[in-house]
């Protein structure tokens, strides 16, 4: 894959022109959407936009969006940050809309193995039955296949098998055919794991930890024991709500610029993902009232831990001009934290992107960035993007994942403008 390292000028100068005026016009019908699959409009009286001052404030709305909670879709919390979207961006001068969607969510509400009246926590594969089965417990040697289920007896019983070696479901299944009643897997670290069982099979399926699995092995074959393996789990449907702004009158943007607000549960998500979503409003509010804003939407997605679903909503929904109007799309995730800042994709962009050097630097390279984001649904239906991201840190994903560096969510914002400049010349 050709590489081109091109340093981005952030020293561009940015003269934003006074005051948003008012804006009441109604956004009734965007042919972003197909007939059945209509927004939910918000709201079609935007508030009374507040004066646009040149100075960021995406400090202040990251810290807001943090000291909310963890964001996870579904959740109040998503209403709370989903209201606060879009009152800043109808107060930078923008209409918006709230874009539903709902989608299947599996949930572990508590699963556990009961040994001899003590209860060990035993999270659930994701895509497991619910269930509680009591029975004896048999150790199965080796990884679990078909030949090490056959050496012993489990009809009725709960396995327990060591991690490795073949996939989750080959074991699990091997386990049902067997007719064992319930699945234990054991970690082949000594804390416990989070899986994915990938397919259906009709007993639960929990983890072990491998400190608590192992020595439960060892008093399995020196004693019969006895066990209630309870697998609490269910699959719930989750409302999400994309948050899309644009300047009223505008159906067509060139560039669509968006950022997930949602994260993932235990986690603030400063850097991932309220700096991008930050950095997104706070690029609306310098553009406003410059003619870039007249040629973009801002979306907020939301569902993006639980898989893309905010993006994949949105592109499915979409008219296919909308999406071939576009030139590009650009996404900002994980950008408040680590020096380099690099945004990655289609050709088509990156080659349009040239500027001279200055001290602060943006890397732009054509291909795949490493990191799974909303940009992936647009770049499946053919629209160029951008995915600007600073790269995976310690605290992703963590409950330490709560603050972010001013310095780096203002530079990343002047280098979406300039790239945005320059895009759109
Ligand atoms: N913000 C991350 C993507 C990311 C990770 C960007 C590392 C830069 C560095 C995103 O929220 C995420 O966690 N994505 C998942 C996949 C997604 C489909 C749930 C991932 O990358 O594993
Ligand atoms: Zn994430």
């Amino acid at each position: 894959m050709p590489k081109r390292l091109l340093l981005i000028s952030t020293s561009l100068v940015l003269v934003i022109a006074g005051i948003a005026g008012c804006n009441r016009q109604s956004l009734l019908k965007s042919p972003l959407l197909t007939s059945q699959n209509e927004p939910q409009i918000a709201d079609a009286n935007p508030a009374e936009p507040s004066p646009v001052s040149s100075a960021s404030n995406a400090q202040a709305d990251l810290q807001k969006l943090v000291a909310m909670g963890p964001r996870v879709a579904g959740t109040p919390v998503m209403e709370q940050a989903s209201s606060y979207l879009q009152q800043a961006y109808r107060s930078a001068g923008y209409v918006t809309e709230v874009q539903t969607f709902t989608y299947s969510k599996f949930e572990d509400q508590g699963s556990s193995l009961t040994v001899n009246d003590a209860t060990i926590e035993a999270p659930a594969l994701r895509g497991s039955v619910s269930a509680r089965p009591t029975g004896r417990l048999v150790v199965v040697p080796n990884a679990g296949r078909a030949a090490d289920f056959a050496e012993v007896e489990v009809n009725g019983a709960i396995a327990i098998v060591q991690r490795g070696e073949i996939r989750f479901l080959e074991k699990a299944q091997n386990a049902a055919a067997a007719g064992a009643s319930g699945l234990v897997i054991v970690n082949s670290e000594s804390d416990t794991f989070a899986g994915l069982l990938g397919g259906e099979v009709n007993i639960p399926v929990v983890a072990l930890s491998g400190k608590q699995g192992n020595s439960l092995i060892e008093q399995v074959q020196s004693q019969s024991i006895q066990a209630t393996l309870n697998a609490n789990t269910a699959e719930r449907t989750v409302t999400g709500r994309n948050i899309i702004a644009h300047r009223a009158g505008v159906t067509q943007p060139e560039l669509l610029l968006g950022a997930h607000y949602d994260s993932v549960a235990d986690s603030p998500g400063a850097n991932d993902n309220a700096s991008g979503t930050a950095v997104l409003l706070d690029v609306a509010r310098q553009i406003a009232q410059t003619p870039l804003g007249e040629r973009v939407w801002f979306v907020a997605f939301d569902g993006e831990e639980d898989g893309l679903h905010g993006s994949r909503a949105f592109v499915q929904q979409a008219q296919p001009q909308f999406l071939t109007g576009l030139e590009g799309m650009l996404n900002f995730d994980m950008v408040g934290v680590n020096q380099n800042l690099r945004a990655t994709g289609s050709a088509a962009l990156t080659e349009q992107i040239q500027l001279a050097s200055s001290s602060d630097a943006a890397e732009i390279a054509t291909g795949a960035a490493g990191g799974d984001s909303d940009h992936a649904p647009f770049a499946a239906a053919n629209v160029p993007v951008l995915f600007f991201t600073r790269g995976m840190e310690p605290n992703y994903h963590s409950p330490a994942d709560s603050q972010v560096d001013t310095t780096l969510l203002n530079e990343t914002t002047q280098v979406a403008i300039n790239v945005m400049q320059q895009l759109l010349q």
